[in-house]
């Protein structure tokens, strides 16, 4: 990124998210590989840690984290799309201030046995306001900082406006159940919720499409890619799908053919929409830039394998009658991790990187390989995880259509609840290898800052 003369007075708390980001995601790969380790020893930690607690921490922490990360990369390149600084300074504080306290306290919240929430969002309900409200100075900020002119603004502006707003409807429809005429009915509350939620993940996946736009216009230096029909065609088509793709979440519920069959067709769009983007990206790319050691590239080359596998199970999960016997089984696990680590963790991995290497080229130099062997582990082991969940799906239903016993799909999903736990183990050790490599760059810079300051 070219310096100019604009300084950048939030960079340093820009970083501390990034920094708060990566402890969400340590933290929720610990509890991910706990819950693990309980699949496979039913009685570990029970008394202590149970699963009950182990999956509602480690689903927040990693939803967390990827909000987080998004709104850190955020926070670093407003004031240099804007060419200004950051509108209210303060405000970044006060936000990263809120965030901190808001997830210290759910984390007690679920070690202390409080729940009360609905899945994704099981802390007390009262919570959620706080979540609320600590969205809105990044969303003044935003606002403010940019100004933006959406006749001219490139399609990232787009994914995170539309990414932002949506959140808070989302937020806002994910506690309808607390008003009788929703909670009180069950198929009402299971279509709201799953709304809500699919709906959700559409606003997150809108806020890292558009760091990934603005990475792939800063790495290739061109500017066209961001502002093109094709690119704006495909997101108009994600905001469908934000709007309707939670469809297939509620294929339980009653409702008419028509609606599954919408739904089924919307949600195939969605990762194609992403997968498309890269692939026209990496046309435009000369091979000096496709070099093997341009590390934010090598992240979207990852992502885009993990679109093309994750699309590949959606088609097929997706059918409604196919989705009859893959509901609440652990390919829509698979699925779910598949997404948020193989597509969305590699891409805040991209934009973390990239605002390293741009910051600080030369200690960069000295962290590639760990980046490369730490970007390597983790894939690797990542699609053996995934396949293992495959795995563990296909032989639940095949035990249930022989009608056997609890026990005996147990005994079946045995040896594949082994194999997703130990390469859980080598996903973490992946990540940490990036994440320490994150951090240590991450920090080292916010000290020199200081120092020069
Ligand atoms: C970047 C890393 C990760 C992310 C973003 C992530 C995300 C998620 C999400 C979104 C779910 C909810 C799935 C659903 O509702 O169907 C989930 C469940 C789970 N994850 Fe992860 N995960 C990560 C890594 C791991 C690792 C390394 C393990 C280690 C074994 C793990 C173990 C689990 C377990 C046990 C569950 C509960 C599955 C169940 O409901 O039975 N996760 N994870």
């Amino acid at each position: 990124m070219p310096e100019n003369k604009v300084s950048y007075n939030t960079d340093k708390t820009a970083k501390a998210f990034l920094l708060l980001a990566i402890s969400y995601l340590l933290f929720a790969l610990l509890m991910g590989v706990t819950g693990g380790f309980q699949y496979i020893l039913p009685d570990f930690l029970k008394d202590k840690l149970s699963f009950q607690q182990t999956r509602p921490l480690h689903v927040y922490l990693a939803i967390s984290w990827i909000f987080t990360a998004a709104q850190g990369s955020i926070y670093y390149y407003l004031p240099r799309i804007a060419n200004r600084p950051i509108a209210w300074k303060n405000g970044v504080q006060v936000h990263l201030l809120l965030q901190i306290t808001i997830s210290i306290t759910i984390i007690i919240c679920f070690f202390l046995g409080y729940f009360g929430g609905r899945e994704y969002l099981e802390f007390p309900p009262f919570l959620g306001l706080f979540i609320f409200a600590s969205w809105i100075p990044f969303t003044i900020n935003f606002f403010r900082t940019l100004k933006p002119n959406y006749k001219t603004a490139p399609v990232y502006i787009w994914n995170w406006t539309t990414g932002i707003i949506f959140f808070f409807i989302t937020l806002s429809e994910s506690y309808l159940w607390l008003i009788d005429y929703f909670g009180g009915n069950i198929i009402r509350d299971v279509t709201v919720q799953w709304k809500a939620l699919g709906s959700m993940v559409g606003s997150w996946n809108m806020l890292v499409y558009g760091i990934s736009f603005y990475v792939m216009e800063k790495v290739s230096g061109n500017t066209k890619i961001a502002k093109s029909p094709i690119a704006f065609f495909f997101y108009f088509l994600g905001f469908t799908n934000l709007m309707f793709n939670w469809g297939h979440h509620t294929y339980i519920v009653p409702a008419a053919p028509w609606v599954k069959m919408v739904a089924y067709i919307v949600t195939m769009t969605e990762l194609l929409i992403l997968g498309n983007i890269i692939w026209q990206w990496r046309k435009t790319l000369n091979a000096a830039l496709k070099n093997y050691s341009n590390i934010p590239y090598r992240f979207m080359m990852y992502a885009e394998v993990w679109i093309f596998l994750n699309l590949t199970l959606a088609l097929i999960m997706s059918v409604p009658a196919w989705n009859y016997y893959t509901h609440g089984t652990h390919i829509t696990v698979a699925h779910a991790m598949g997404t948020t680590i193989g597509i969305n963790t590699m891409l805040l991995f991209a934009s973390i990187f990239f605002i390293i290497q741009e910051e600080l080229a030369s200690a960069f130099g000295k962290i590639k390989k760990w980046i490369t062997a730490g970007g390597r582990i983790t894939n690797t082991a990542l699609i053996v995880f995934w396949a293992s969940l495959l795995g563990s799906g296909i032989a639940k239903i095949s035990a249930k259509m022989e009608h056997n016993s609890f026990t005996e799909i147990m005994k079946k999903c045995a040896p594949w609840f082994q194999a997703f736990t130990y390469s859980g183990i080598i996903v973490y050790i992946g990540i940490l290898i990036l994440s320490i490599a994150g951090v240590k760059t991450l920090r080292a810079n916010s000290i020199k800052r200081t120092n020069n300051s």
